[in-house]
């Protein structure tokens, strides 16, 4: 795959591995120049607060990428969001009659359903910190196994035509790497608008659940400079960084 990937950038690809995420971090013990993994199907892929995230060979595209930081971990709070937005970025590259949204921290959805997700393994070093960023795309599920959730994917939006998946993997590495270097040197505020753009709750009333059981019920007003997501009620303002939550619309 070429498709004017960088040289440093090139995937590695494998037809079949457990989870890319998990792929690369037991490389990365011992291969300390691998940055990008792409596999044809996961046999354990993983998804966020601890979901499985069904990977059938060829149907999508399941990618995970390296990176090292030389910023305090507490800056990197809003990182899941801008793995977000170069994936929302990269589909929209590849299929540009689609307008993807993003719905914090990090889902890319389509008129209500989830397209693609991110999941991002955060290792911190004292002053410094690494990330795997793993992608999955739902580029054509047609005839195999469905995700347990509202979703859909880029052969049906397309009318049934799914963008080369090839061209897509290409997008995709190369808006991360664009994304990432740049919230490296300048932090999220940049991304604020673009975020505001493509934010699908902005405005919306939503029920926010932690996973020790809380729950918090407002209008969502956007995220701040550190990529929390704020919750307007009658208590006030809310900043609440992204863990382990869930969010959804309450209509
Ligand atoms: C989510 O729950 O929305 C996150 C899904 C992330 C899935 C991708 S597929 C490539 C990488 N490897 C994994 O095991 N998970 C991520």
């Amino acid at each position: 795959m070429q498709c004017g990937v960088p040289p440093a950038l090139r995937p590695r690809v494998e037809r079949e591995v457990d989870s890319t995420n998990l792929e690369l971090a037991r490389a990365r013990a011992t291969d300390n120049s691998l940055q990008v993994l792409l596999a044809e199907t996961q046999t354990a892929g993983r998804g966020r607060r601890g979901r499985h995230w069904i990977s059938p060979p060829g149907c999508g595209l399941y990618l995970s990428m390296f990176r090292a930081f030389v910023l305090p971990p507490r800056r990197l709070g809003a990182l899941s969001l801008v793995a977000g937005l170069a994936t929302a970025s990269a589909i929209a590259e590849r299929c540009p009659t689609l307008r993807p949204g993003v719905k914090w921290p990090n889902d890319i959805v389509i008129h209500r359903q989830k397209l693609a997700g991110c999941l991002i393994d955060l290792t911190a070093t004292g002053n410094a910190a690494s990330a795997i960023i793993g992608v999955g795309v739902n580029v054509d599920f047609r005839g195999v196994e469905e995700p347990d959730q509202p979703w859909t994917d880029l052969a049906r939006l397309g009318g049934g035509h799914p963008p080369d998946r090839n061209q897509l993997a290409a997008a995709l590495i190369r808006q991360l790497d664009h994304h990432l270097v740049r919230f490296a040197d300048e932090g999220f505020a940049p991304f604020l608008s673009l975020w505001q753009s493509r934010d699908v709750v902005l405005g919306e009333e939503v029920r926010v659940s932690g996973a020790n059981g809380e729950e918090r019920i407002g209008r969502a007003r956007g995220v701040d400079e550190q990529g929390r997501l704020l919750i307007e009620n009658r208590a006030g303002l809310h900043h609440l960084p992204s863990g382990d939550i869930s969010l959804r619309r309450v209509r």
